[in-house]
């Protein structure tokens, strides 16, 4: 099989490379990437003889059509993916996720080529903290961010090609992943190179949001499933029962660094700050007979805190200007 993986070098992407490389020898993986500040070739080099890398945008309507055209499948994962930089500038967003997407639907169409679209569970917009219930596959969609909005109208261009032009995508809808290689703008990385160097995690408003962790192989795992035997047409909500609030995660992570469970800062919340996530994956489960391997959340996060100790040369050079980004978007302690 050909394989084309576009955002291979961010951090689900990368993840989903490696795991292939590792397991699908009969493969053959092209990673179409622009490298933006979220790519990072560093994290394929590890297998940089294995596969194809190409640089470049998924909203070059001329090379994607050349590289859909060399290809069986296409797995999409490039994005614009942070909800923060997504209030500081929606515009990225807008191009990559909407007309990026667009470009790739309109070169699968025409080579009849097979197509997974990787999405979020933050298109269905957040729970109350106390709902019992879940995101399935018929809840509406109702995105509170510019991400979240601008993955929904993606999803949507899916829907109508699937439905209009006979497309064969698949779409997935995953909760929030951690594991090794991911920026560290996102949530956990960022406490975890935070306490590396000596500084308390920054926790938005009370920290009471919820989120429903997957381990990114958990997620890619699901992916070649639905990949090998997902219903064309068909969206499958990817999660592993990881419920956590953010106060929790971070006093996880204070105690794996052996620190007192108060010692950590309240900044500034997150504008339009979503409150809870939680995936129903029972469809995932049931017909193509998915479960999660890592199903010990302070096992996965353990792991995961001891690549970041291993691998400090790979995330230190984003790390300042990271956190200098932050303190320019108004983040102060409260
Ligand atoms: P990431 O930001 O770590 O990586 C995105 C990659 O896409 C980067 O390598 C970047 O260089 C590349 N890219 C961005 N714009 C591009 C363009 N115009 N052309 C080509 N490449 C471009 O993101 P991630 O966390 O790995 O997320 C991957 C996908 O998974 C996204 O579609 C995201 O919406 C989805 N997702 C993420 C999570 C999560 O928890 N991180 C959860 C569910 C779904
Ligand atoms: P994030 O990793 O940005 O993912 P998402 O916005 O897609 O859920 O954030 C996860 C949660 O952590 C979210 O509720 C915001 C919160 N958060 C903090 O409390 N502190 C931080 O420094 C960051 C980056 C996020």
């Amino acid at each position: 099989m050909r394989l084309l993986v576009t955002g291979g070098a961010g951090f689900i992407g990368a993840n989903f490379v490696h795991r292939t490389v590792a397991r699908r020898p009969d493969v053959h993986v092209t990673v179409l990437d622009k490298l933006t500040y979220a790519g990072n070739r560093a994290s394929l080099a590890p297998i940089a003889d294995r596969i194809e890398f190409v640089q470049g945008d998924i909203a070059d309507a001329a090379l994607v059509d050349r590289l859909v055209g060399g290809a069986d499948a296409v797995v999409h994962f490039a994005a614009e993916s942070h909800n923060d930089n997504s209030l500081a500038d929606p515009w990225p967003f807008v191009q990559t996720n909407i007309v990026g997407t667009y470009a790739l639907l309109q070169a699968v169409r025409k080579h009849e080529a097979r197509y997974h679209h990787i999405s979020t569970d933050e298109v269905y917009g957040d729970l109350e903290l106390d709902d019992p219930g879940a995101f399935n596959e018929s809840t509406p969609y109702n995105p509170s961010s510019p991400y979240s909005a601008t993955k929904a109208s993606s999803d949507l261009l899916v829907r109508a090609w699937v439905r209009s032009f006979g497309v064969r995508a698949t779409i997935s809808n995953c909760s929030n992943n951690f594991g090794p290689y991911q920026h560290v703008e996102k949530f956990i990385p960022r406490q975890i190179t935070n306490l590396i160097d000596g500084v308390r995690p920054r926790l938005y408003g009370a920290g009471h949001q919820v989120r429903d962790w997957i381990h990114v192989d958990d997620h890619n795992s699901a992916v070649w499933e639905i990949l090998q035997r997902g219903r064309i047409g068909q969206t499958y909500l990817i999660g592993a029962d990881g419920e956590r609030d953010n106060k929790s995660v971070v006093q996880l992570i204070l105690e794996a660094f052996g620190r007192a469970p108060d010692d950590f800062d309240h900044v500034t919340d997150r504008p339009g700050h979503d409150q809870r996530y939680a995936i129903d994956a029972t469809l995932l489960r049931t017909e193509l007979g998915w479960e999660p391997e890592y199903r010990d959340f302070r096992k996965g996060l353990d792991a995961t805190i001891e690549w970041y100790r291993e691998n400090e040369s790979w995330w230190r050079p984003q790390k300042a200007a990271t956190e200098h980004a932050y303190v320019s978007a108004g983040e102060q302690v409260i």
